[in-house]
């Protein structure tokens, strides 16, 4: 059944031709309705989502709670800026701080946004002497300029520089190299708990812990960005928890509002003056429709118990994929922690990805050949496994067909 729309597919894409700047990469089909694990295109096709809004609609999409809230809110109070108080904003920093560290927030609307306010604190604490970050290779923070110059994947820069200077990219799991990049005038270390984009690169064992230690000794301030991993996505609210690794920092956006568009960074207690009046604003953070998304987003996770979804579709991909790699050579590795969830093929992963839509399932392929899943936290047994076969039938059939 076609879902009444304006336009079709086709007519759709005439009008992004003619009017939209084409800086991404999209699927030839007009969305127009989802629910839970499944998107419909105006043609009336069904797809499931296995890569559920690039990660933001961890609850799925269209969640009931969230929708009701912010039915609830938009009719209500849709916008005052940050010269007032509003009592929704207040009680989620209440509940993000529960549930994390313990620290103070300041809300803002997208990852990059987040990233940027970290590394704004780590250089108003590292002051006047100190403003070097260390990051990752492979790591990804977002598109504005400080958070690309964060980020370590020389693709990002060519063309756009000069960058934000400050940054030093250290291999992802080199304790030995993060020391000796540590010099007088390094304020902070800056890391994704699980590299996302980079290929869903879970940290080699005592990693994180090593790099609490060497920000200990060298008294840097450690930077979680969990734009990616957090909320829920790996099982536990935040990655941090599965390595027992507190950060002093930690930034949140995608899923934090269960879809709807916000971000958040959290900083311990006495790093939080030194963001005072006028050094820092986003005229839209923390706005009450975002902030009744993201309660309603924690209150959902915990009332449906959907941290050990997390785990139980976690493992059912880590059982089901590395039986396929078994069977089929050219997968390399298999990476899972929770509902992220990384395929590392020894070909391109492109027309794994399109295969896959033809047959009705969407996932994600990063770094060209690691096929990337972020399910929601919904997906039912059932979806799972058609999704499984679905990617297996299509690996096989792409291993077969490149020999
Ligand atoms: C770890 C991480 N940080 C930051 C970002 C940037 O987030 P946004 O696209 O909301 O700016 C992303 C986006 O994928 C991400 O994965």
């Amino acid at each position: 059944m076609a879902i009444e729309t304006a336009l079709s597919s086709a007519e759709t894409l005439r009008l992004y031709e003619k009017y939209l700047i084409p800086n991404y990469i999209r699927y030839p089909v007009n969305l127009v309705r989802g629910e839970g694990s499944t998107v419909w295109d105006s043609e009336g096709n069904k797809y499931l989502d296995l890569f559920n809004g690039w990660g933001c609609n961890l609850l799925g999409h269209c969640p009931a709670a969230v929708v009701q809230a912010v039915q609830e809110q938009v009719a209500s109070l849709i916008h005052v800026p940050n010269t007032w108080c509003t009592d929704v904003q207040a009680r989620w920093a209440e509940l993000l701080s529960e549930r994390s560290f313990g620290g103070k927030a300041f809300f803002c609307n997208s990852g990059a946004e987040a990233v940027e306010s970290a590394i704004k604190l780590a250089r108003l604490w590292g002051t006047p002497d100190r403003y070097k970050i260390i990051t990752f290779q492979r790591s990804f923070h977002g598109r504005t300029y400080g958070a690309v110059s964060a980020t370590g994947q020389p693709k990002y820069h060519d063309g756009i520089g000069p960058l934000l200077a400050g940054f030093q990219y250290i291999p992802f799991g080199d304790l030995d190299a993060v020391r000796q990049a540590v010099d007088p005038q390094t304020c902070a270390i800056l890391v994704e708990p699980v590299q996302g984009e980079g290929g869903m690169n879970l940290p080699p064992e005592g990693f994180l812990a090593g790099l609490r230690q060497i920000a200990d000794e060298q008294k840097l301030l450690l930077i979680f960005d969990e734009v990616q991993t957090g909320c829920g996505r790996t099982g536990e609210w935040f990655a941090y928890q599965h390595f027992g690794v507190t950060p002093d920092i930690m930034t949140l956006a995608k899923a934090v509002c269960g879809g709807i568009a916000g971000g958040a960074m959290l900083a311990r207690g006495e790093l939080a003056p030194l963001l005072r009046p006028g050094t820092h604003a986003a005229t839209f953070g923390g706005n009450p429709i975002a902030a009744r998304a993201g309660i309603a987003t924690i209150e959902t996770i915990e009332r449906e118990g959907l941290l050990s979804e997390a785990q139980r579709i976690g493992d059912y991909f880590q059982a089901s994929l590395t039986g396929l790699a078994r069977e089929v050579s050219c997968i390399r590795d298999v990476r899972v922690l929770g509902t992220m969830i990384g395929v590392e093929l020894e070909i391109d992963g492109a027309p794994i990805v399109g295969g896959c839509l033809e047959r009705g399932v969407l996932v994600n392929c990063t770094q060209q050949t690691i096929l990337r899943l972020l399910p929601a936290l919904v997906l039912t047994q059932e979806e799972a496994e058609q999704g499984f076969e679905t990617l297996a039938e299509v690996i096989r059939e792409v291993a077969t067909a490149s020999g």
